[in-house]
């Protein structure tokens, strides 16, 4: 084993007790650089997107003491900043004795070197960051695996880079605990093999979760996938409805991997429910593709319910993200019903509540207060059962096909007329593609 991935395993092993190690609580500052050039088209406010990066810094436990935008006209190359403002920077890492600081944006090697060296304090950019929440939340074989793999492929990228300045280079996870920090003399064919190696367990892994998909679709159990941006309120929606114990924080992506739980529905009877990991804006490439993996479930689901938090001021532009997320998985045109939950309308004025609730192909609800669990219920069977009772004329030698809408769909009746097998059946509709199929 490399000593670069020996290094991540024992951060991560840190990372994830949280009673050990001195990662969690250590000081930090919180950085927005703020390119004018760039932020002109930008959908949200500054104010938010340094809201938000404060909570993801929270969100691995970070004790945050200051947060400010940097306004920078042109990046250096070898600061990102400018002098004057590191300066600052490195007065507030003195007056707070903080031990990180984190910057809302990529951050190259050289740049982190150079920060590092003049602020006296461990930084870490964006992508890092949400990798080390990634490696503390994953709880699944899967998302474990994700999360390395993710990693890895990052540092990959800043090896290659760096490689022939032969610069220390950091040791992935547990950039907040002790001498993480390794020797680029790192193998890269070691990296490449290990990368090799968790691809094939990767692979192995989706391959049993694709047979337990398998055997409940032949159950026809329909499925509800929840998504949404982070911190929309999913966990507490899910358990709202199911009543199980899954991990609520007020910390953003307290969901990582997806978890599956029965519901029974009026008028639909069971069901399965699935929680996904929560979705940001400006998710690092690197994660996209490892991640994609986790909304499996979500191109499989019978309905899909895109909880949002109504009461952000950037509400319209999380949902934006949420949509183009949802419209590279191919599910936003296609024939599965989508409904949108808007959640926490308890911080609502009333009348704004009312009125939210009669917008067509929405539900309001509060997840955690209750109000309109009930419809939202409704709603569901309603998506669920959308134009599924229909009646389906069979050969009466067919057997195969008799059998299969018996397995699969709930049989209302049959009937036989005019030497045709008349089922009256009600199909999901994944369950009706799947029978077109045959
Ligand atoms: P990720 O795991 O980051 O994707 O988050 P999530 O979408 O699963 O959100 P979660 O359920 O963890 O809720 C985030 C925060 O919003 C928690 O502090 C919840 O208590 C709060 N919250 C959720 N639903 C409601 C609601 O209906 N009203 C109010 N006021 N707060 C809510």
């Amino acid at each position: 084993m490399t000593p670069l991935v020996e290094g991540r395993r024992r951060a991560a092993r840190r990372g994830f007790d949280q009673d050990r190690g001195t990662s969690f609580g250590a000081p930090a500052i919180v950085v927005h650089p703020l390119v004018p050039a760039r932020a002109r088209h930008a959908l949200r406010s500054v104010g938010a997107r340094l809201e938000e990066i404060v909570g993801l810094a929270a969100a691995i436990r970070l004790d945050v003491r200051d947060a400010r935008v940097l306004t920078v006209r042109k990046p250096s190359p070898g600061l990102l900043l400018g002098k004057g403002q590191v300066a600052e920077l490195a007065g507030l890492v003195r007056a707070h004795g903080a031990e990180v600081v984190v910057v809302d944006g990529s951050v190259s090697p050289i740049q982190q070197k150079n920060l590092e060296t003049a602020l006296g304090a461990k930084l870490i950019d964006r992508t890092h960051l949400i990798l080390e929440i990634f490696g503390e939340r994953a709880a699944t074989a899967e998302g474990r695996l994700q999360v390395e793999l993710a990693h890895l492929e990052y540092q990959a990228g800043r090896l290659v880079r760096s490689w022939t300045h032969l610069e220390r280079q950091r040791g992935g996870f547990g950039f907040l605990g002790g001498p993480g920090e390794t020797q680029l003399e790192t193998d890269r064919r070691l990296l490449a093999d290990r990368i090799a190696r968790i691809r094939r367990s990767l692979e192995d892994v989706r391959r049993t979760r694709g047979l337990h998909r398998h055997r409940r679709q032949k159950a026809t159990v329909p499925v509800v996938a929840l998504v949404g941006y982070t911190n929309a309120g999913k966990s507490t929606l899910f358990n709202r409805l199911t009543g199980a114990g899954v991990l609520t924080a007020d910390l953003l992506f307290a969901t990582l991997d997806p978890t599956m739980r029965r519901i029974e529905l009026p008028g639909v009877g069971r069901a399965i429910l699935s929680d996904t990991v929560g979705f940001v804006s400006d998710l690092p490439t690197e994660l996209i593709a490892a991640f994609r993996a986790t909304l499996e479930e979500v191109t499989e689901a019978d309905v899909i319910l895109h909880v949002r938090d109504a009461a952000h001021p950037d509400s319209a532009a999380q949902a934006a993200d949420v949509r183009a997320i949802l419209a590279s998985l191919g599910v936003l045109h296609s024939e599965r019903p989508i409904l949108e939950v808007l959640n926490k309308i308890d911080l609502l004025e009333p009348e704004v509540a009312a009125e939210m609730a009669r917008r067509p192909g929405t539900v309001a609800v509060s997840a955690r207060e209750g109000q309109g669990i009930d419809r939202l219920l409704s709603a569901i069977a309603a998506a669920l059962g959308d134009g599924a009772v229909e009646t389906i004329r069979l050969h009466p030698s067919d057997a195969r096909r008799r059998a299969w809408l018996h397995a699969h769909s709930s049989v209302l009746g049959e009937r036989e007329e005019d030497g045709l097998l008349h089922m009256r059946v009600r199909l999901t509709p994944s369950a009706r593609a799947r029978y077109a199929a045959l």
